[in-house]
This record gives structure tokens, sequence and C-alpha cells, in this order.
């Protein structure tokens, strides 16, 4: 009997990747493949590349080399590397892994399964990373018995049209393109029939959802991101409602008014700055000041103040000058981010900051970051001693690091919660734990005893 043919997937980068790779894994289960844990194993191994930033676009490239060893020893195995590299790169991948047999961009993950077919006997590797505005995503129902189930990514659109000086995105994902209303919400409703409470709708820019530009499809038939949220929290079954990423200049009011008003949207908002320094935000081509984004921040803390807000920042863009980092230092004590996450500036050719002059010494961009870091990580440690005594409604995700009743889970801000509780307890379930403890990374309490 012909046993299936197994693969493997790792998966570099963003959330989108996550959900890309969800996806191909499904479709290849359809195909009959079936998924193994081990690498060596897998008679497909699919890498699912990042190339936001030169360390997640080295650390795939370091994976593919290595992987030319076990193509050696098996020949029949098949490489597919698929994200943003594989689009980046296309054909010059091939140059540098030529034990590569498949080379597919983000639009094209839907045809893995007939690249498949097509390799069967035929040893030419073959590159799909074309990149089309008209792309329609298709409708696609995820696979519910494997994988959480109780959380789950739903994309609901892709690309970029910003074009901020640093980014690749609008290059490897292409323009902004979003999924039909219908589309998500019968994917919503369908996690939901099978139990799933907790859904992260993604996109490059959820904000700008439904205005695609470059389809011209501008509102007719596409609802606005507010009312799209509206629509999938009306979804019954759906307890927990959060998204990723906004970008602080499509930040409307009506948006921060979804936080007051949709009891089920968790108060926890990603919303990357970059700099503080307007200066550098005007050279990033960011389209906001950092009065705009304070503003922002105020008014919605006067909307939902238990919200938590982290951030993205970039240290020593090109240009950047003492005084401009500086001003990125006071933003953060302005702004008291719940956490951020923050990079040295690399260049992403065909980014347009990489023919700026100026570049920052590695030297300095190290001290930058290590500065930047040092301080965000006492306000993190700040913000959780704050929750200390409070009662938070914790969704239980698993068992903690020792056994017995160590249990760990997400309150709404995301903050992640080590607590002590009852035996039995479910992944999914809400329960309320008291916080007696804040740690640098996450909370520690005590579950609520009936
Ligand atoms: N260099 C450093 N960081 C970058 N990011 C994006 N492009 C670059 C770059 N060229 C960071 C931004 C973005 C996050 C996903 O990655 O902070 O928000
Ligand atoms: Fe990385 Fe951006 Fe591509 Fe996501 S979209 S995989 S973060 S480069």
């Amino acid at each position: 009997m012909n046993q299936a043919k197994r693969y493997y997937i790792a998966t570099f980068g963003c959330q989108m990747n996550e959900r890309d790779s969800e996806i191909m894994g499904q479709l290849l289960q359809e195909s009959s493949y079936s998924a193994t844990e081990v690498m060596e194993q897998a008679d497909l191994i699919v890498v699912n590349t990042c190339s936001v930033r030169e360390k997640a676009e080295q650390k795939a490239y370091s994976l593919l080399g290595r992987l030319k060893k076990l193509k050696e020893k098996n020949s029949a195995l098949v490489i597919a590397v698929a994200g943003c590299v594989a689009q980046q790169d296309g054909q010059r991948l091939l140059n540098r892994i030529p034990h590569a047999d498949l080379v597919i961009g983000p639009q094209k993950i839907y045809d893995l399964p007939t690249l498949l077919l097509g390799q069967k006997g035929c040893k030419t590797p073959e590159v799909r990373t074309g990149l089309s505005p008209a792309f329609a995503i298709p409708a696609f129902l995820p696979d519910v018995t494997s994988g959480s189930q109780f959380k789950r990514f739903v994309t609901i659109m892709q690309g970029c049209d910003n074009f901020c000086t640093y980014c690749v995105v609008p290059y490897t994902r292409g323009r902004e393109i979003s999924r039909t209303p219908g589309d998500i919400v019968a994917e919503v409703a369908h996690l939901a029939a099978a139990g799933i409470t907790e859904v992260t709708l993604l996109g490059q820019n959820v904000n700008s959802y439904g205005l695609d530009k470059a389809t011209g499809a501008e509102t007719s038939d596409l609802t606005h991101f507010p009312d799209l949220l509206r629509a999938v929290a009306a979804v019954a079954g759906i307890q927990r409602l959060r998204f990723t990423t906004s970008h602080p200049k499509d930040l409307s009011e009506a948006l921060m008014r979804c936080f007051a008003e949709i009891d089920t949207l968790c108060p926890h908002l990603h919303l990357p700055v970059q700099s503080g320094s307007n200066r550098l935000l005007k050279l990033m081509n960011r389209k906001y000041t950092v009065e705009d984004y304070l503003d922002k921040i105020a008014r919605l803390r006067g909307i939902r103040p238990d919200i938590a807000i982290t951030t993205d920042l970039i240290v020593g863009f090109p240009g950047e000058t003492d005084e401009d980092f500086q001003a990125t230092m006071a933003l953060l004590e302005e702004v008291r981010y719940h956490g951020a996450f923050s990079f040295k500036y690399s260049d992403r050719p065909p980014a347009r900051a990489i023919a700026f002059a100026d570049k920052v010494a590695e030297e300095i961009k190290n001290d930058r970051l290590a500065r930047l870091q040092k301080r965000q990580e006492e306000i993190t440690l700040e913000w959780n001693r704050a929750y200390v005594g409070r009662t938070l409604a914790v969704m239980v995700e698993g068992c903690g690091r020792t056994t017995g009743e160590q249990w760990s889970g997400r309150a709404p801000t995301n903050h992640m919660v080590n607590f002590a509780g009852p035996s039995g307890l479910r992944p999914g379930q809400i329960i309320m734990v008291t916080i007696s403890e804040g740690g640098p990374h996450s909370l520690r309490g005590s579950a609520v005893m009936a």
C-alpha cells in the first residue's frame, strides 16, 4: 500500500504568514499529504519566508541552505519556497538555492497542489510569483478538525498601498486587496460553529479595509473596517475579537468608537509608530506627525481607558540623529506603551530608503536599540506590576511550565497570565484570575474560586 506523503512547513515572519501556512497545510491534506513534525522524515518541505528585515531573510536562506544535505540524501524530496523572499527573489532564488523545486509568491499559494502534480517525474524547478491587483482571495473554509480549537486568524485583506520608505511589503505582497465581507463572515461563522471563540482579523493595514484603490472597488460592495468588525462581532459564539495591524494615519474616530461599543472587541491595539521624530516620520513617508499620533492615543484612552497599546519602532533609519533618537525616547515616556517591538533599520531593496544618505553606523544602531529596549522593558514591567490586585478574565490556553494545577492563558489586553487554578480546565475556557505578580513578560495569579 502506498504510504501518504508527508509534509513539513517551516514558517517565518508575521501572522499573515502563519495563516498562509495553515492554508497550505490544509490544501496538502486535501491532496492526501499528511503532516509530520520531523523535517527529516518529510517528502515535501515548504519554507514560508519573510523578508521584512534583513535578519528574517537571512534566517530563511540559512534554513534553505541546510536543506541541501537532505536533498542529497533523498533526491525525491520536494523543496518549496513560499512567502515574501520567494516573491522578492523569484528566479534569482534558484541561483542561490539550486536544490529548491518550487518558488511560490503569496498570491500563488492556492496553486501548490497543482504545482506539486506538475513536479511528478519532472525535475525542472518552477517559479510562480505573479502579483495581480485583480487577484481575488479565494473563499476558503478553514479545517477545524486540526489546529487550535478555540482561537484562529482570519485574513481580511492582503497587500499594502502605503509605501513607507523602509518597507518591502508593498513589493512582496502587492496592492491592497480586501476579501468580501460575505466571505469573511462566512469563514468566522464556520469557525464559531466548530466552537472557536476568539478570532483575530488580519491584514497589513486593516484600517483601510474595503478601500482598495488598485481595483477601484471603493466601498461600492465592500464595507469599511468598523462595519466589518460589527458584522463579525454579530456572529454568535465569538467571545473575543482582535485585529492587527493598524496604520495610525487611518485610525478613524469610527474605529476608535468600536472599542467602546463592541463588547467582544478586546482592549488591545497594536499601533506601530516607528519613530518619535517628525523629521524621520516624513522621511519614512508615514503621513502623520507625532502630535497627530498622540492625539489619537489620548482619544482612544478616553474612549477605552483600559486599552493596552503596543507598537513597533525602528532605530537607525538613514539620517537619524541623536536628537531624533531622543525624540523617540521621549515618545516612550509620553505614551508609556504596554510593549514594543523594536528593530535596527536594515536596507530592504527595492524600498526607497536604500538610496537615502547618512546611513547610521552599526555600533550606533546597537547602542540606540539597547537603550530603547532597556527603557521599554522598565515601562512594561511597571505596567505589569500595576495589574497586581486586579481580577482579569483569562482565556485558558494550556498547562503552565509546571504540572498540576498551573495554567496559562491570555487576558483581554493580550497579556500572558500564568495562574494556579482547579484541575480539568479546558483550552478556550474563560476564567477569572486575580493577579498577584507582574513580571517582565507575563502576569501571575490565582483563579477566583466560585
Ligand atoms: N528595517 C527595520 N525594521 C523594519 N520594519 C519594517 N521594515 C524594516 C526595515 N527595513 C519593522 C517595522 C514594522 C515591522 C513589522 O518591522 O517596525 O512595523
Ligand atoms: Fe514578513 Fe511582511 Fe511578508 Fe509578513 S508581509 S512575511 S512581515 S515581509
